[in-house]
């Protein structure tokens, strides 16, 4: 049989080879296939794997929350040591059965064109309706954290989106995850830097004119808890409110501040909530 009249296919043939070395639990890096606009902002950071030829492990669950799963990914050039990074993958739940908590008082004030797309959403039982949703929350998500970390805000550095998940900067503390704030027993001094982190934090979200709107010890990382300098990080940001057109902004501001000046005062780094909500509002717009 001469070349041209063979069934043969290359791609076949290629896609084959490597194929049999991926396991289960890997997939070839989705950076190149994603569009641009789905990539986080530039420089990317040097830690950030880029090559066509790396590949995504699943390494297992971080953990399950009430709308989404956050594994943690390693992405790597198979065979070259320099060039690996590990990502946190946070995957929203679709068709889930569960409804959406954040659904209530968060979204006022945000507009939603679609006629077809915001009747769907108000049927809660509609599998369509929830995807709509749990869709909504993805790019509310990705688009929060991009602004964030532009404006200077401690987040973990968006990688990029796909579909129902964002992939992010992996928060650690040596070789493993990040300790969630509540979870700690700071010194004083470390407690006072934390405060000084998280305030830094707030009034450069109020200048943008946001709210984080479930801000809570368990919402805040600290990256390097073990060494002499942590380093306060802010996520679980979908839900972030908007000061200029939610009416309910000033009452989430009002939660968030009790909720972290509890904190501060339980850990002995006494805060009064409603200084601190002066404070921010004076430092929005
Ligand atoms: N970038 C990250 N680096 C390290 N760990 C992370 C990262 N993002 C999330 N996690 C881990 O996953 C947990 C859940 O993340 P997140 O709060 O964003 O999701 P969630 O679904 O809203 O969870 P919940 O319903 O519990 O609030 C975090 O508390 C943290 O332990
Ligand atoms: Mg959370």
């Amino acid at each position: 049989m001469s070349p041209e009249t063979s069934s043969f296919d290359w791609n076949d043939l290629t896609f084959a080879a490597y194929s049999d070395d991926l396991t289960d639990d890997q997939r070839w890096s989705t950076w190149d296939a994603t569009e641009r606009l789905n990539r986080g902002p530039e420089p990317w950071p040097d830690w950030l794997v880029t090559s066509s030829a790396a590949v995504d492990t699943d390494l297992g669950v971080l953990k399950s929350g009430k709308e989404a799963d956050v594994f943690l990914l390693e992405r790597a050039v198979p065979d070259d040591p320099g060039q690996s990074c590990l990502l946190a993958a946070k995957r929203y739940r679709g068709t889930d059965h569960r409804l959406f908590h954040r659904d209530t008082g968060y979204t006022e004030g945000r507009q939603i064109r679609s006629t077809v797309a915001t009747r769907a959403m108000a049927d809660r039982k509609s599998t369509f309706g929830k995807a709509m949703r749990a869709g909504l929350w993805v790019n509310a998500e990705w688009s929060h954290l991009k602004r964030l970390h532009v404006a200077g805000v401690p987040v973990p550095y968006p990688v990029q989106v796909e579909g129902n998940e964002i992939l992010m900067e992996f928060i650690s503390d040596g070789d493993s995850g990040a300790p969630r704030l509540h979870q700690l027993r700071p010194l004083r001094s470390e407690l006072e830097s934390l405060y000084g982190q998280l305030v830094d934090a707030m009034r450069t979200m109020a200048g943008l004119g946001f709210v984080h709107g479930d801000l809570s010890p368990y919402n805040i990382l600290v990256a390097d808890a073990s060494t002499p300098e942590p380093r306060l990080v802010i996520i679980d940001v979908p839900q972030l409110v908007d000061l200029a057109s939610n009416p309910n902004a000033v009452d989430f501001l009002h939660r968030d501040c009790t909720n972290m000046a509890n904190w501060f005062t339980a850990k002995g780094r006494p805060v009064d909530a409603g200084g601190l909500l002066a404070d921010l509002l004076g430092h929005a717009w």
